[in-house]
């Protein structure tokens, strides 16, 4: 990749290619539980590269306002939440969730001033546990988003999310390389029971959509046949991945589940991981007991995390590598689950990777396809154009699967599960 496109890819302020690109669609801007309580304690955050601040009003709505008062900049952290708006603790100037100025007690009453100020404030939208919203252009505001995930009923369904330290595409490029799931996540490497460690080089088919592609990648996995996964990418960085069959047999799970991510940027050098989950089916429900069991296999149980989920494990203590581990039993020696060995290998490559520097090879071209969308669709925006990925009707059908089919089959034999059922 050169230099300028690798540096197009990375920068997600206001102003830049990839920046405006995302300020195209609807992306989470936090968790639900975040801010749970009308009229509660506002939460601060960044989100690509802005200070803002959430707060849930006394209607329910949640606010999402610059972090700044735009008096004299005092900080609405400290803000008191009442009454349908947040007030400024310095001056007492009040705003509602859409940025209003709807008290100005500084000023004398017949003032016009307040209908003259607003704070920034960008729209929010909820569903599916987390607190969506769209920073770009109003006049180019899309329809909401319409994964599958966002209409299971609660009681199917699951989000928590991890903060990962570095640029939001090292994560991406993660999400959408299957082939490192074999090495990386080999849990026992005396073993052979591992669907994906049975095969480390899937054959990988690719094919562009009109939200980003789809791919399978395809194990052979002796005489139990041919395990194929398939994925979803859509843009700017959703990725969705089937957990149907269990690891380690060609077996389906007692509750099999459906898997992604969304990587929202924070800055250039740091990434909300949102993680979801649902059933595939009615009867495939998820009990928190389950959700928290499968947040614990993958190392992001309560056990393994910080306030303002962060990990225990990190750059910091080397994600707790065990050099016997290593030796004896897995490729990393990282113990946690694979979510904390993902984590481990992004940080590790530094806050943003030198893309010039990379040698790409065959089993690559989901990463490579994925950048190549992010950089066409970043120019699309820049000259005026729709990016791929905005009309909801374009992945509202799709799901993703993962299982094992007959030697003589292929993954189009998955085909009637690749269907939204919800
Ligand atoms: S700085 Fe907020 S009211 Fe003055
Ligand atoms: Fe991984």
């Amino acid at each position: 990749m050169n230099q300028e496109d690798a540096e197009a890819l990375v920068h997600v302020g206001a102003g830049t290619i990839t920046g405006n690109l995302f300020r195209r669609y609807w992306i989470p801007a936090c968790l639900s539980e975040e801010v749970p309580d009308r009229d509660g304690a506002p939460i601060r955050f960044r989100l690509l590269g802005e200070d803002l601040v959430a707060f849930r009003d006394t209607n329910g709505v949640v606010g999402l306002v610059d972090a700044f008062c735009p008096h004299r900049r005092a900080p609405m952290f400290f803000g008191r939440n009442e009454e349908c708006g947040l007030r400024c603790v310095y001056h007492g100037w009040k705003f509602d969730a859409e940025g209003t100025c709807v008290d100005m007690p500084s000023e004398p009453p017949d003032s016009l001033f307040k209908t003259k100020v607003k704070i920034g404030a960008y729209p929010t939208w909820e569903a599916g546990g987390l607190v969506w919203t769209y920073m770009g252009p109003a006049d180019k505001r899309p329809p909401t988003p319409d994964y599958e995930y966002l209409r299971v009923p609660a009681s199917h369904r699951h989000v928590s999310k991890t903060l990962q330290s570095c640029n939001y595409l090292q994560a991406l490029d993660g999400g959408v390389d299957t082939s490192h799931s074999s090495f990386l996540h080999n849990e026992d490497m005396r073993s052979n029971n591992g669907l994906r460690a049975r095969d480390g080089a899937p054959r990988i088919e690719l094919e562009k959509t009109a939200y980003g592609f789809t791919y399978v990648g395809t194990r052979n996995v002796g005489d139990d046949g041919l395990y194929c996964r398939v994925y979803h990418y859509m843009l700017p960085t959703v990725q969705v991945r089937g957990f149907v069959t269990k690891w380690t047999s060609a077996e389906p799970h007692e509750t099999p589940t459906i898997h992604g991510h969304f990587w929202i940027p924070i800055d250039d050098e740091t990434t909300w991981m949102y993680n979801y989950m649902y059933g595939v089916d009615a009867a495939a429900e998820i009990t928190p007991e389950f959700a928290e069991g499968f947040e614990s296999w993958t190392g992001r149980g309560r056990e393994h995390v910080l306030p303002g989920y962060r990990l225990k494990a990190n750059l910091e203590n080397d994600y707790f590598l065990d050099r016997e581990r290593q030796k004896t039993l897995t490729y990393t020696g990282i113990p946690g689950g694979a979510n904390t060995q993902d984590i481990a290998i992004t940080e590790g490559m530094g806050p943003i990777a030198d893309r010039t520097k990379e040698h790409l090879g065959t089993s690559d071209r989901a990463v490579i396809t994925a950048r190549t969308l992010l950089l066409e669709a970043g120019r699309d925006v820049a000259e005026g154009r729709d990016p791929r990925g905005l009309d909801p009707a374009t992945y509202r059908g799709v799901r993703a699967y993962d299982a094992v089919v007959k030697r003589d089959q292929d993954w189009r034999a998955l085909e009637p599960q690749l269907i939204a059922k919800w």
